[in-house]
């Protein structure tokens, strides 16, 4: 896996819920740092976990992980903060085009809303204007790796979408609105009022710069020498057909994806029967995955008796990650191993 991963840049670690999302990108991120490359790795899942899994305190700001040997800097993105600051400022400009304009009444407070309210639009609207910025940022940054702990299952491809969201219905509504407010500003230059700045225009102007912004991201995230999804999944019916479907959405919009990472497996050979069905039935679903993931790099970690948390137990994981496949998970079992 890391041959593949040292000549990449950006690497989304992705799945569904507690597969192992975190653990898996905060494992990556060691590896990758101590293989001598300047690394960050991020949390992108509002429900932030990155810190714990280091078992540090992590904040908005990078933390140098001090006890990595080579240059790994963690931080759990807060996306809101940026998308907060940029609504402010827009804010703020368009009131005081409001203030100095006798016609500012007429320039419909609605709109406003719907432009600068998180209540009229989808979440994921705040959330991937805050994540172009950090893309753009971590682009220009001489960060070699960068790893992100993505949310669950989706919710980052959504950040896709948007250019579709602003073409959309109420993509259109929004230019609608401001083409006539732009036109108003027109009209009140014509008899001598209203300031220099076009808002409407240059709030236009904005929408379509972001449009270009997602499609550059697009353009960086489909692109097969810098970007790589990995995808999470457990030994399990559901995790199993949902990854799946996950890697159909990826498929769709053309980002690579060519590892899956079958976590918690259970490898155990002795006299609890408990373990060794969960270990059977674990076993079962290899086929499965096979079956549907046969074209791509498959990774086994077992599942730990204990909790992994902190450097020294992450880099447990690391060795799976690197090498153990399908064929030697296979053999594992064979072999009865019991892995604790
Ligand atoms: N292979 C494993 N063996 C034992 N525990 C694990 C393993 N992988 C993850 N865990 C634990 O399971 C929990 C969920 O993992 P996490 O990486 O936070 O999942 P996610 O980010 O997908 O929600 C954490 O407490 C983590 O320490
Ligand atoms: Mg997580």
């Amino acid at each position: 896996m890391f041959n593949v991963l040292s000549k990449k840049r950006l690497i989304m670690v992705s799945g569904k819920g507690g597969t192992g999302k975190t653990t898996t990108a905060a494992a990556l991120s060691i590896k990758l740092a101590e293989d001598g490359f300047k690394t960050a790795v991020i949390s992108l899942d509002p429900a932030h976990s990155l810190g714990d899994s280091f078992n540090l305190e992590l904040s908005h700001d990078f933390r140098k992980i001090s006890e990595v040997n080579g240059e790994l800097f963690a931080m759990e993105f807060d996306p809101k903060l940026l998308f907060e600051k940029e609504r402010s400022d827009l804010r703020k400009a368009m009131e005081a085009d409001q203030e100095e304009s006798p016609f500012g009444d007429m320039l419909p407070k609605e709109m406003m809303d719907i432009l600068l309210d998180t209540n009229y639009m989808p979440v994921e609207f705040a959330e991937g204007i805050g994540f172009l910025r950090l893309l753009d940022y971590l682009i220009d940054s001489d960060f070699e790796k960068i790893v992100f702990d993505t949310a669950p299952t989706g919710h980052t491809l959504k950040l896709l979408e948007l250019p579709d969201y602003l073409d959309s219905f109420v993509g259109k509504m929004i230019r609608f609105q401001l083409r006539v407010s732009s036109i108003f500003s027109s009209v009140k230059r014509l008899f001598g009022f209203g300031s220099d700045v076009d808002v409407a225009k240059e709030t236009l102007r904005v929408l379509d710069e972001l449009k270009e912004r997602i499609n550059h991201a697009k353009k960086v995230l489909t692109n097969n020498d810098l970007s790589e999804f990995i995808v999470v999944t457990l030994p399990l019916e559901m995790s199993i057909y949902e990854s799946a479907r996950l890697v159909g959405e990826l498929d769709a919009y053309g980002i690579p994806n060519n590892f899956i990472v079958v976590n918690m497996f259970r490898f155990y050979h002795g006299d609890c029967n408990f373990c060794k069905n969960l270990s059977r039935m674990h076993m079962k679903h290899l086929d499965k995955i096979s079956e549907l993931f046969g074209d791509k790099s498959i990774r086994v970690v077992p599942f730990f008796s204990s909790e992994i948390r902190g450097v020294s137990a992450l880099r447990k994981v690391i060795k799976y990650l690197s090498d153990f496949t399908l064929d030697n998970a296979r053999k594992a079992l064979e072999d009865k191993l019991t892995i604790d």
